[in-house]
Order: structure tokens, then C-alpha cells, then sequence
């Protein structure tokens, strides 16, 4: 795929910038569109540093018709769209619903408004388990049904893939894939790019990175009372780096025309569940950090549990999740070690 043009929208962010790296190490040439708001500049750097390669950026907004348009005239012949540019967390959703249902909507409405007008006919979806809710069978497949969505984040990931397949179903000439993630974590070996929280984290491993170093005197395990083997919720916890590569098979099985239908979805978890507390035991192990914490009351909104089943992933875009839980999150602690490291340097 040398040289192959793909967009990635929000490819400075978490996700798109392990994505961008695997891309270019698979030789194509990436387009960044990402406007900053929950991500820097310095990511740019951080992937050339890894591949030795500068990715082309431009800081537009995707909810900008005319700046999207223009980005596409001026890097005519991209094969495929990844969309990854979003607003993403959910208690933020649910007190600005207006800007969750504008960002994640229009930004995609935009874009597969465009991609006829200048002959674009791939797109990658960014999904998420989020649209299972609890679900009644476990592991989950993609043939479970849709829950209502708990709050307006994971009702525009909900929207957002109704909005595809309608495009689909209306004859335009479009193939979609829709990854559906569960729960991201760890960062690239290299610990050059990881994620980047804006304030207190809500999501687990961040919070646990924190604490470990100082930044946090406690974390608190949202309950301990679940039906589960001890009590705390369960998740399917997926190493970003294997995450990303999803990514690049999915371009290529739609570059290569291999798909059986034009809207293909895909469950991208280990398929294998993890505990709270056994997250935190394992933090431990690897790490030999003590991680002080406290079990309180549940989190309202949160499901029991959750875990993939990933067979579709493995047997028809042939990928597999390869990282164990200890190797992601010795990750996500090199991570949090060097960024706090380079930010004391500052
Ligand atoms: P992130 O916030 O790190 O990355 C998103 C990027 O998009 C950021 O760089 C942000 O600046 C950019 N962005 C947001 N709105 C934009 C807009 N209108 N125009 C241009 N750029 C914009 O988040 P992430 O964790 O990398 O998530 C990426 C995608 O994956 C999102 O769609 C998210 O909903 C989805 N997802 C994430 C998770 C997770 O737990 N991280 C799980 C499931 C799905
Ligand atoms: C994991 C587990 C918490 C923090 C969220 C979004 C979902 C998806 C992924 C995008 C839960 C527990 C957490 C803490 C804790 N994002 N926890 N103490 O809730 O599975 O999913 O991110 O699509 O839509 O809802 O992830 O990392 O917040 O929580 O005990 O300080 O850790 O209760 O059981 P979650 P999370």
C-alpha cells in the first residue's frame, strides 16, 4: 500500500496517533485533520520521531463544510477516511448534549457528504462496545442488539452508525467498516505517544497511572457488589497499539475489495474479561508501584460487565489481539513516567 493516501480525522488524539504510526510503518501516506481541541501539536513530532516519517496536518475542524472541503481538494486521490474525530467523554455529554450531538454527528455528516463529491469511497468508523449497553449474552458478538444509549456520547456512536448504514442502503457508492472498541488502553512501547487526560481522568488506567505517581492520593473502585467473581465490574481491556492495527486492515480489506458486504462491523476487544480489582493487582505486579485505593459507592451509569467476542475480527479482517493485560499496562506506566518527566524538564 505504498504511498496510498488515507485521511485520518483526530489522528493527533489517543487512538489516531498509535493508528497514524501503524499506518505509515504500512507504507501509506497519512492526512491528519484534527483541530486540537482534546489533543497538541506535539503528537506530530512524537510520530515522526517513531517512523521517521512527518505526517501532513491540517488543524480543521470536521464540522467545517467549506475548511473540509478545501482539505480535500488540496489532497486530491485519498483512498479511505478514518474518522476518529470526536468528543468523547461521557459525564461531559450529558451536560452538553447540544455540542456532543453537533461534534460527533455533523463532523461525520460532513464528511460523507464530501466523499462522493471527490471520488472517496472508504470510511473507517470509530464505534464502540458503549452501543451493547448491558448486554444479555457474554462474550458479545456484533449480531446482539443495540441498547438505548445511557447518555448522549454513546447515543451519537449509536447515530452515527444508523447514519452510515442509511447512506449505505440508499445505493451511494460506499464501503464503511465500523470498529466497534472496547475498553483502549496502554500506549506505544516507544512511550513517545499515550493518552493524554484533560484533568481528572474518568476512565480507569489514567486514573491508576496518576495515582501511582503521585498526581491522585487514592483511586476509588466504583463498587464492589457487582454479580461478578469479586464484586467489581468487568471489562474487556484492549492494548491501543493492537487496536490501531484493526485500523490498517480494515483500510486494506476495503482498498482490496475483499468485503462480503459494502457496511461491515467488527467487536475489537482481547475477548477476555478483566476486573477492577484484578486490574489493580496486575498494575501492581508489573510495575512493583503500591497504588493506594478505596472501594466506594457504585458509578451511576455504569454496566456490570462487558467482553468481546471477537471471532468475526480474528477469522474475516484476520486480527488478533496480541498484547497480554501486563505488557499494556507496563505501557501505560512507561508512558505516564516519561510524560510527567518531560513536563518537570519544562
Ligand atoms: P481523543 O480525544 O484522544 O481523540 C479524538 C481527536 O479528535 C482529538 O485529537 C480531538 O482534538 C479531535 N477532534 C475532536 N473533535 C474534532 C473535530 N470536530 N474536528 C477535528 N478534530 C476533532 O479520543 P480517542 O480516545 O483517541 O478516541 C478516538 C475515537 O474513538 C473517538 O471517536 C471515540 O469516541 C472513539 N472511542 C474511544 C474509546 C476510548 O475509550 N478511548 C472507546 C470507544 C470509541
Ligand atoms: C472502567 C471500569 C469503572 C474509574 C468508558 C465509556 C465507554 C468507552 C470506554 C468510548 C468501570 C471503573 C473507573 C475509576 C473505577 N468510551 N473505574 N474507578 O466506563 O467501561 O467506558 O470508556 O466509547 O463509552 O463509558 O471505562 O475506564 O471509565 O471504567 O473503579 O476511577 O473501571 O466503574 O467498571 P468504561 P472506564
Amino acid at each position: 500500500m505504498d504511498n496510498v493516501k488515507v485521511l485520518v480525522t483526530g489522528g493527533t488524539g489517543y487512538i489516531g496517533s498509535h493508528t497514524v504510526v501503524e499506518l505509515q510503518n504500512a507504507g501509506f501516506e497519512v492526512i491528519i485533520v484534527d483541530n486540537l481541541s482534546n489533543s497538541t501539536i506535539e503528537s506530530i513530532a512524537r510520530i515522526e520521531h517513531i517512523t521517521g516519517i512527518k505526517p501532513h496536518f491540517e488543524n480543521i475542524d470536521c464540522v467545517d463544510y467549506v475548511a473540509m472541503d478545501d482539505m480535500f481538494s488540496k489532497y486530491e486521490g485519498i483512498k479511505a477516511i478514518i474518522h476518529f474525530a470526536a468528543s468523547k467523554a461521557v459525564g461531559e455529554s450529558v451536560e452538553k448534549p447540544i455540542m456532543y450531538y453537533r461534534n460527533n454527528v455533523n463532523g461525520l455528516m460532513n464528511i460523507l457528504d464530501l466523499m462522493p463529491i471527490h471520488g472517496i469511497r472508504n470510511i473507517v468508523f470509530s464505534s464502540s462496545c458503549t452501543v451493547y449497553g448491558q448486554p444479555d449474552v457474554l462474550p458479545v458478538t456484533e449480531d446482539a442488539p443495540i441498547k438505548p444509549a445511557t447518555s448522549p456520547y454513546g447515543n451519537t456512536k449509536q447515530i452515527c452508525e444508523e447514519i452510515i448504514r442509511d447512506v449505505i442502503h440508499s445505493g451511494a457508492e460506499m464501503n464503511s467498516i465500523l470498529l466497534r472498541y472496547f475498553n483502549p488502553i496502554g500506549a506505544h512501547p516507544s512511550a513517545e505517544i499515550g493518552e493524554l487526560p484533560v484533568g481528572i481522568p474518568s476512565n480507569l488506567v489514567p486514573f491508576i497511572t496518576q495515582t501511582a505517581i503521585g498526581l491522585r492520593e487514592k483511586l476509588s473502585v466504583f463498587g464492589d457488589d457487582y454479580n461478578t467473581s469479586d464484586g467489581s465490574c468487568i471489562r474487556d481491556y484492549i492494548n491501543v497499539v493492537d487496536l490501531a492495527k484493526a485500523h490498517v486492515l480494515a483500510v486494506k480489506r476495503m482498498l482490496e475489495n475483499k468485503q462480503d458486504v459494502a457496511l461491515e462491523c467488527f467487536n475489537i476487544g482481547t475477548g477476555k474479561g478483566t476486573s477492577v480489582l484484578e486490574l489493580i493487582s496486575a498494575f501492581k505486579k508489573v510495575t512493583g508501584v503500591d497504588l493506594p485505593y478505596q472501594i466506594v459507592g457504585r458509578r451511576s451509569g455504569d454496566i456490570e460487565q462487558v467482553w468481546a467476542d471477537s471471532t468475526k475480527a480474528n477469522s474475516v479482517l484476520g486480527w488478533k489481539a496480541e498484547s497480554t493485560i501486563e505488557e499494556t499496562l507496563l505501557s501505560a506506566w512507561r508512558w505516564e513516567q516519561k510524560l510527567r518527566a518531560s513536563l518537570i524538564e519544562k
